[in-house]
């Protein structure tokens, strides 16, 4: 987390401290780095530069919209799967030639929504879903363009809640059924097969499943030509890592090493859809420590003021966040070994919790960390993907507010949720 940084003792975002933020906005905060995020998609882009890409930040990774306005600047296209985030890529004035639309269950509302907005691509998933885009399309007097999404069973080799390109797994169309799908193309008047599209799961730590896919997809466009399907489009999704422990983990020009040969070998315009890679190590969430407790058998709970409803990612995957004060003379360790206990004797092991009644809201068990009294703050770190997205009121805690940190100013870019606002919907 290079924009984030240790600065005599004291963690800072672009050189801003953490603790004046904290002071200023309360806690739980999610924090972030405009920087960082523009400097990932710039080297994801550069990365690619030779394929020409046109890169589609994942809305579902990080949906707030001055987040999207910054990327929008840089030239960011988007990749939605709601009519929710359909309308926020739309709500900051992106181009719509920049918006590609995946997700397994479209209804005729987001579709329509879409076909009116003239975005570029539909990421079909099923038979089906050409049907309704067919006959919507149909009624509206347009031709829908479309992209199909192979599922090449291909294992990511990632946490099984996030595989997506196994032939188990709901998403996209095995190569059998494809085929079939090319060879009636012409009998869908109303849409037009001009893309292949392949996501197969997030995180990907190794190059290998992107080449297995893209070995496949190389075999299946030359049939598609042959079939008159002139496809002009290779979306090969998202699913670049980030290191969430300070490990070295591949970065986006490793990737493009591997695979740049075989997406040129498809004649295709490259389209990516990078969330995590842009967003993750973008920001943090920081929480206020609200009491210590240890029992009998001596073990210790710091049990702080964010909790599974702000960040999920630990109930849901048993994902790793590094976690350290804020303002703190012991220096973070460069690496931590998840479920490694760290042999320190001037840290503490502890579970990181929070007030949520639920067993599973632990942020971290058995932790190594400096040790922290009432009042002190935490530093949840590589939280700027999937983790305001996928926060909830659960509990009746409004949600936190985020802030994004630009040189020596911040802002908050969504306010923190009041009693009011958890209500609001329900008075009338
Ligand atoms: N494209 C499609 C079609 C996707 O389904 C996804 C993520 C992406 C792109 C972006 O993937 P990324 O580059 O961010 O890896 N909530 C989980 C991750 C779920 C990913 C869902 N799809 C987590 O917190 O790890």
């Amino acid at each position: 987390m290079e924009f984030f940084e240790y600065v005599n003792n004291e963690l800072t975002c672009e050189g801003v401290k953490i603790k004046d933020v904290a002071a200023a906005v309360g806690t739980p905060a999610y924090i972030y780095s405009k920087k960082a995020f523009v400097d990932s998609f710039n080297e994801i882009k550069d990365a690619f530069s030779q394929a020409d890409p046109l890169v589609c930040f994942s809305v579902k990774s990080n949906s707030n919209l001055s987040i999207l306005k910054a990327l929008k600047a840089e030239g960011s296209g988007f990749d939605v799967v709601s009519g929710g985030e359909l309308f926020r890529a739309l709500k900051i004035g992106c181009d719509p030639k920049k918006i590609v639309f995946a997700g397994v269950g479209k209804s005729s509302e987001e579709i329509k929504y879409a076909i009116e907005s003239d975005i570029l691509l539909f990421d079909v998933e099923s038979w089906s879903e050409i049907r309704n885009i067919n006959r919507i399309a149909k009624e509206l007097n347009k031709t829908a363009e479309i992209a199909i999404r192979i599922n090449p069973d291909v294992d990511a080799k990632t946490h099984s809640k996030t595989t997506t390109g196994k032939k188990e797994n709901k998403f996209g169309i095995d190569l059998v059924t494809a085929r079939r799908i090319i060879a009636e193309a012409s009998d869908y008047g109303n849409v037009n097969i001009s893309g292949i599209h392949v996501h197969l799961g997030s995180p990907i730590h190794d190059t290998e499943p992107y080449e297995k896919g893209l070995a496949k997809i190389n075999e299946f466009i030359p049939e598609c030509r042959k079939n008159g399907v002139d496809i002009k489009y290779l979306n090969i999704g998202g699913g670049y890592c980030i290191s969430y422990t300070g490990k070295k983990e591949l970065r986006p020009n490793e990737y493009a090493a591997k695979m740049l040969e075989l997406i040129e070998k498809t004649g295709c315009k490259l389209i990516m859809e990078p969330g995590r890679f842009i967003s993750g190590n973008a920001g943090i969430l920081v929480a206020n420590v609200i009491y210590n407790k240890e029992n009998d058998i001596g073990k210790k709970f710091v049990i702080c003021d964010a909790a599974m409803n702000d960040l999920i990612r630990p109930a849901l995957y048993d994902s790793f966040h590094r976690i350290w004060p804020v303002s703190t003379d012991i220096q973070m360790p460069e690496v931590e070994v998840p479920d490694e206990k760290i042999s320190n004797d001037k840290l503490e092991i502890v579970d990181v919790v929070g007030p949520v009644c639920e067993s599973s809201d632990v942020f971290a068990k058995d932790r190594g960390l400096p040790p922290v009294e009432e009042n002190d703050l935490l530093a949840i770190f590589s939280a700027g993907a999937y983790g305001f997205t996928m926060s909830s009121p659960y509990n009746s805690r409004p949600r936190a507010c985020e802030v994004l940190v630009n040189g020596d100013k911040f802002d908050i870019i969504r306010r923190r949720e009041t009693y009011d606002d958890l209500v609001a919907l329900e008075e009338n």
